[in-house]
């Protein structure tokens, strides 16, 4: 297994995040946030980018799952769901990667149906070339190619999520 040296540096992902997070915050102005993370790949991003929002906010967090080892399954399974009620409530969902798209936009309908006020997702990465399903992205961090990438919460089978930098990831060289 080789890492690659850093695709974006610890530097690079917090300048990003204030930009995110300063946009959020013009969006949400006088409105009340339900900021919900997508565990467990979001849990870095999460935490830097609501620590920069500055509007009222409240958090809550699913978990779901669609990938074995670096493949995409398709099949979105929720290990646990939402302790709060979103109904009328502005959402923010927080998500570390979008790849083809379904994890999130099983997630999004799946939300939409529970009656939100609003519903907005902000992606920390997007790998477009590999989109299987259109899938409405408010905000993102930043796009990149079709490879793999551990750190900052992402992992390969729940490792390298330590890392404070994002890496493409190779079996082998
Ligand atoms: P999708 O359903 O194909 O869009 O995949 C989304 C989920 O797969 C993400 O939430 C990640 O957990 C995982 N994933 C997709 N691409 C990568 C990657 O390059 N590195 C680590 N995890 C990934």
């Amino acid at each position: 297994m080789v890492i690659g040296k850093p695709l974006f540096t610890a530097q690079q992902i917090q300048k990003r995040i204030k930009e995110l997070a300063d946009e959020i915050t013009e969006d949400y102005m006088g409105k009340e946030l339900l900021a919900i993370g997508i565990l467990r790949g979001a849990f870095m991003f999460f935490s830097d980018i609501v620590r920069n929002i500055n509007t009222p906010l409240e958090i809550d967090f699913l978990i779901a799952s669609s990938y074995v080892k670096t493949e995409s399954t398709g099949e979105v399974k929720i290990h646990a769901d939402l302790r709060e009620d979103i109904k009328d409530r502005n959402v923010l969902l927080i998500e570390d990667i979008v790849d083809t798209g379904l994890t999130l936009k099983y997630i999004q309908e799946m939300l939409l149906s529970r009656s939100p006020a609003s519903l907005k997702t902000c992606a920390f990465l997007d790998k477009k070339p590999c989109r299987k399903v259109d899938v409405k992205l408010d905000y993102v961090g930043f796009q990149i190619p079709d490879e793999y990438v551990v750190g900052y919460g992402l992992d390969y089978e729940n490792k390298f999520r330590n890392l404070p930098y994002i890496a493409i990831f190779k079996k082998s060289i």
